[in-house]
């Protein structure tokens, strides 16, 4: 595969310092040469600069980045990459779904999102109890109201969100709960995790992606595992995926053949200790493109 690494060095869609350092970590754990190493063409496209001011917190400023990264994910789909958008906080999924959302209307296909997070990240300008924009960009991606001109003319017809599937979820707060509820938007929580596992539940999102001929978007928020292998993150919640969870979540993905498009989000490199989260993250890449223990398929276990 060619892949086009992106970095979005964002934290102003969040009230902890330290995202912005994120990509730079990601190359430090060795990103480039672990893909490379795995046969792939990557090419390193350095970090977008935000279209406009964007000093200060809030919509304003993430929409300068939003504009950015949207054109830069874009152009990598154009040229026949696979965009990995690496962060920053999750806001900057905003601008790489954006992008991957004008490329499937010029091929007429569908895109389905999976985002692999603690949280739901459907909060509105109104629901949010901490006003943070991480806390927002699958609201804003599906249509709802209260954010004005974050995306660049011609506005993408919303993502349904029923295109959307939120894996991982264990902390959401009262007003984007109802949201979810209420847009149906597809859901494995942790509950659904502990009773019947990863793979299961991951089948059927895939089983159905697969179905619709659709793109698959990947959004990896550090939260999503669980905090005691990856700590590099400002809004750590107990109970996440276990580091082998994690891995087989990404060979299936891999395995699928469906995903299009990733963003890392949400890696905190100053709340790290010793690299540890950003080493696992390029770990956890590493087998969503296909590092795998033996070279070959798992075998079928034949039942007896
Ligand atoms: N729900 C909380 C909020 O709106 C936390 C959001 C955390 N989001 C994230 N991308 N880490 O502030
Ligand atoms: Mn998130
Ligand atoms: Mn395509
Ligand atoms: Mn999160």
């Amino acid at each position: 595969r060619r892949i086009a690494l992106i970095g979005a060095p964002i934290e102003v869609g969040t009230s902890e310092p330290g995202a912005l350092m994120g990509p730079a970590a990601l190359r430090t754990a060795g990103l480039v040469r672990t893909l490379s190493d795995l046969g792939h063409t990557i090419v390193d496209h350095g970090d977008v600069a935000p279209d406009g001011p964007a000093d200060g917190r809030g919509l304003q400023a993430v929409a300068a980045w939003t504009r950015a990264l949207s054109r830069a994910v874009e152009a990598a789909f154009a040229a026949g990459t696979v965009p990995l958008a690496a962060g920053g906080d999750h806001s900057l999924s905003l601008g790489s779904v954006d992008g991957a959302m004008r490329h499937c209307a010029r091929e007429g296909r569908p895109l389905f999102v999976l985002w692999l997070d603690a949280h739901a990240d459907f909060n509105t300008p109104e629901t949010s109890p901490s006003g943070n924009v991480h806390g927002m960009p699958l609201a804003a991606l599906c249509g709802e109201p209260g954010f004005p001109s974050l995306f660049a003319e011609p506005v993408p017809a919303p993502l349904p969100p029923e295109n959307v599937h939120l894996f991982g979820l264990r902390s959401i707060d009262a007003g984007e709960r109802a949201l979810v509820t209420a847009r149906r938007v597809g859901v494995t929580d942790m509950r659904t995790i502990d009773e019947f596992g990863v793979v299961a539940p991951l089948r059927r999102v895939l089983d159905r992606v697969a179905r619709e001929g659709a793109h698959l978007h990947v959004s990896l928020d550090v939260d999503f595992l669980d905090p005691s292998i990856a700590p590099g993150v400002g809004t750590t919640v107990p109970g996440g995926a276990t580091f082998r969870e994690a891995h087989l979540i990404m060979e299936m993905l891999h395995d699928s053949g469906l995903v299009r498009s990733l963003d890392v989000v949400e890696l905190n490199p100053f709340l790290d200790d010793r690299g540890r989260s950003a080493r696992v993250l390029v770990e956890l890449v590493a087998s969503l493109f296909g590092r795998r223990i033996l070279d070959r398929p798992t075998p079928a276990i034949e039942a007896v």
